[in-house]
């Protein structure tokens, strides 16, 4: 892992304090032993250890010559310092699952900074990205866990592997909140996202709306499903909201569902590739490209460039990044889903104040949750977030009003004039 890739924010001080160790209450002043008052050793050794509980006496901060302790179980007794489930916890872990998506990077770890230090006073964050690969995230969260990380927040690169980490956070006391993809463990603490299934199904419902044009002018119903990775729940989600909207017109002859395929990891270029093959396939003859997110699109619409036939096929897209938009503006891509990512981070920094006050977290998922698709498995206390559909008639009254896109951004190498936005 590049350096770069974990950044680590100034820590404060005083967060992990391991269960007593009963050898070092014996730092009573020795002065008291040689003047041989034994009602005094008495209180001192007793006060000692009242004020050590109570994180108050100095040398409790692994800095006296007893064994110093950081781990963050709990000690049998209960008489603890140790932060258990968040209770006190400033000291948050971010893992992120990979980099190929605008998102990740540049709005959700930015904004999952600024809001867990605003909803939490002198919180600090150890931020990784996993660059796509499970394994390195199980390192990473490891790390954070044996640096005394007290609450994890885990988008998880796969959806069934990322149950491990749950597992060693589980054995510290620590809480895994998922952030925007489900993790498949019981001991989820929460979950904060988006509806999914909602997500998929915007974006086939934008092609049971629009597909007739498409379809006469390209001569073909021939139709393109490119999902994203099936460790990632999330697009397992993506695609069931699709097919809901898509099925009954390939059921109806409407559509033909020539090419269906999951991408390994969200890969753009496997994305791209997938493109190519399905137009070669089929001698080019392509109305509809069901694409799951922008970062894919953009690549489906690099190979439909190669062969003429961008902003004649129909594509579809998610999460409303700058290049996204600038292919709805350039008419490459019809539509985006707008998921607005200041709302996801900032309802996850709220589950994480309550953790830290030791509120419970019911008052903000009012009860909701999220059933893991497996089977004997339960369901997760749940914040879901409404997407919202994008096409270049709504990019002002959405993307641009919210300030989650800017015009110069979008703009940027366009002509003046262009959707009726660009100066
Ligand atoms: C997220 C999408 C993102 C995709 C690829 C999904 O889990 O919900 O917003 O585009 O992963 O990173």
């Amino acid at each position: 892992m590049p350096d770069r890739d974990r950044q680590r924010l100034p820590e404060t001080v005083d967060q992990q304090i391991g269960p007593v160790d009963a050898s070092r209450t014996q730092k009573s002043p020795n002065f008291a032993i040689i003047i041989g008052i034994p009602l005094l050793l008495l209180v001192l050794v007793g006060g000692s250890i009242l004020l050590y509980t109570n994180d108050i006496f100095p040398f409790s901060k692994n800095s006296s010559g007893g064994k110093s302790n950081t781990s963050n179980k709990s000690n049998s007794s209960g008489n603890t310092g140790a932060i258990v489930n968040g209770r006190g916890c400033t000291k948050i872990g971010v893992l992120l699952p990979e980099a190929t998506t605008a998102r990740w990077e540049n709005k959700d770890y930015p904004l999952l900074v600024a809001a867990i230090t605003k909803a939490v006073p002198g919180a600090t964050v150890d931020y990784n990205n996993a660059q796509g690969f499970a394994d390195i995230q199980q390192t990473q969260a490891q790390t954070d866990l044996t640096n005394g990380d007290c609450i994890l927040v885990l988008a998880p690169v796969d959806s069934i592997k990322s149950s491990s980490i749950v597992a060693a956070a589980k054995a510290k006391g620590v809480p895994v909140i998922a952030y925007d993809r489900l993790i498949y463990s019981n001991d989820t603490n929460s979950y904060v996202s988006f509806d999914g299934v909602a997500v998929g199904k915007l974006q086939g419902d934008y092609i049971a709306a629009h597909y007739q044009s498409y379809v006469t002018a390209n001569g073909t119903p021939n139709t393109v499903v490119i999902n994203g990775a099936k460790e990632d729940n999330n697009a397992l989600l993506f695609s069931k909201g699709a097919h809901q909207a898509l099925d009954p017109l390939f059921s109806s002859g409407a559509l033909k569902n020539i090419y269906e395929k999951f991408t390994r990891g969200w890969i753009n270029a496997t994305a791209q590739a997938e493109m190519q093959a399905a137009l070669l396939a089929n001698s080019n003859n392509i109305a509809i490209a069901y694409v799951a997110n922008d970062s894919m699109a953009n690549s489906v619409i690099a190979a439909l460039k190669a062969v003429n036939l961008n902003g004649k096929v129909l594509v579809t897209g998610q999460d409303a990044t700058v290049a996204g938009i600038q292919n709805i503006l350039k008419g490459d891509q019809a539509m985006t889903v707008y998921k607005a990512f200041t709302k996801e981070a900032s309802a996850t920094a709220q589950v994480i104040a309550a953790l830290s006050a030791g509120t419970g977290i019911t008052s903000l998922t009012s009860g909701a949750t999220t059933q893991i698709p497996l089977s004997g498995y339960g369901s997760i206390p749940s914040i879901l977030e409404t997407p919202v559909v994008v096409d270049k008639t709504k990019i002002q009254s959405t993307v641009i009003a919210d300030n989650f896109v800017t015009v110069s951004d979008i703009c940027a190498g366009l002509p003046s004039g262009t959707g009726g936005i660009c100066p």
